[in-house]
């Protein structure tokens, strides 16, 4: 028999993600992130209930092409970089955008032999000092890649570093240098993550690349998801497969980390770090059982958590248990665990089943 814990991906919320965002950027196009398998949520499934937007992005070729199989026909952009002569048979033949950042990725371009073309998304550092041109040699870079026989057509792109925090004033100073950059010269922009999306509408431009807040989880710090008319898009869920009372004084897991004030219902769920769930959590964290909170008592563990469900009398063995999602933010787990929702929903393992849900 197979585990109880399992991720509900809830592709009607998706949608209405999708819509929230259509509704910010007007007439912006909309290249939906799928990396990462669609941030842990299924990039074919996710892909699929959004095949009406106008492109996707993702981290590499492979993840490009996975998309182009599922018959994916809109424009998929790499972020990643690619970097070896291999990959450009691959993104011709497939009709790939690579985001290019550097000299040598458009060397690779110039000196294939291969016959048909792709866009280029030219990757231009404005401040964030990853990876990307520097505004000197943005023109130049321009010329020498829309005279390359392989490029279709030469896109303009940059990244915003504190975008998530609408009062930092470091992403007024990157959309203008990008301005400085790219105005004039006629070709498509895009500079929005979904911060920008939300707090930056200077940024917009031609498209607009949205990840997290599709999936329904806040790209700022001081707002929730919920608050930015968000829906969660995957709830994590198991069941209480043991009940046990424990006395006064009692320590319970590993390192006998929680002892019992007083005697103690407790509840054990099956999820643990080995299905994502972070180990390293606050000890004000707590799960949901038929919509109350339970505190987590002691250490996650790799397969299963104890809950203290002395306040609910009635839990009782095969209990629903949410883990995040529905009715508590992940963003509210992520900052018990010191991390972002990015992360947490991302770790979500592979021995999870996705269980897909709502129209899509
Ligand atoms: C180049 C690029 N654009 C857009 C995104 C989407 O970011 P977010 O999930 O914050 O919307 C990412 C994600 O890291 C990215 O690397």
């Amino acid at each position: 028999m197979s585990r109880a814990v399992r991720a509900c991906i809830d592709l009607g919320a998706l949608r209405h993600n999708f819509q929230q965002v259509r509704k910010a950027v007007g007439a912006a196009q909309i290249l939906s992130v799928v990396k990462a398998d669609a941030y842990g949520h299924g990039s074919q499934a996710v892909a699929t209930a959004l095949m009406d937007g106008d492109g996707f992005g993702v981290a590499s070729v492979d993840e490009a092409v996975l998309l182009r199989e599922l018959g994916v026909h809109k424009p998929i952009v790499v972020f990643g970089s690619f970097s070896s002569a291999t990959e450009v048979p691959v993104l011709l033949q497939h009709d790939i955008a690579p985001m290019v950042h550097c000299r040598e990725q458009l060397e690779l371009l110039e000196q294939t032999s291969c016959s048909g073309q792709c866009d280029v998304w030219i990757k231009i550092d404005t401040g964030m000092h990853r990876v990307g041109f520097d505004e000197a040699e943005v023109g130049t870079i321009i010329s020498n890649t829309q005279r390359c026989a392989s490029v279709r057509r030469v896109l303009l792109m940059s990244h915003l570093a504190n975008a998530d925090d609408p009062e930092d004033p470091f992403s007024r100073q990157q959309i203008a240098t990008f301005r400085r950059c790219t105005d004039g010269r006629g070709l498509d922009r895009s500079v929005a993550n979904s911060a920008g999306v939300v707090a930056w509408p200077a940024s917009h431009f031609d498209w607009v690349r949205p990840g997290v807040m599709l999936y329904g989880v806040s790209p700022l710090r001081s707002q929730t998801g919920t608050e930015l008319g968000l829906r969660p898009v995957m709830t994590l869920k198991s069941e209480v497969i043991a009940l046990k009372t424990v006395l006064e004084g009692e320590h319970v897991g590993y390192g006998g980390a929680w002892t019992a004030k007083r005697t103690a219902r407790l509840a054990v769920v099956a999820c643990g770090y080995g299905d994502g769930y972070p180990r390293h959590t606050a000890a004000k964290s707590a799960v949901l059982i038929d919509g109350r909170r339970a505190p987590i008592a002691g250490r996650v563990s790799m397969d299963l958590m104890s809950v203290d469900v002395s306040m609910h009398p009635n839990v009782a063995l095969g209990d629903e248990v949410i883990l995040w999602g529905s009715g508590l933010a992940v963003e509210e787990v992520a900052d018990n665990a010191a991390t972002i929702g990015y992360e947490i929903l991302c770790g979500v393992t592979k021995r999870v089943p996705r269980i897909y849900i709502g129209e899509a």
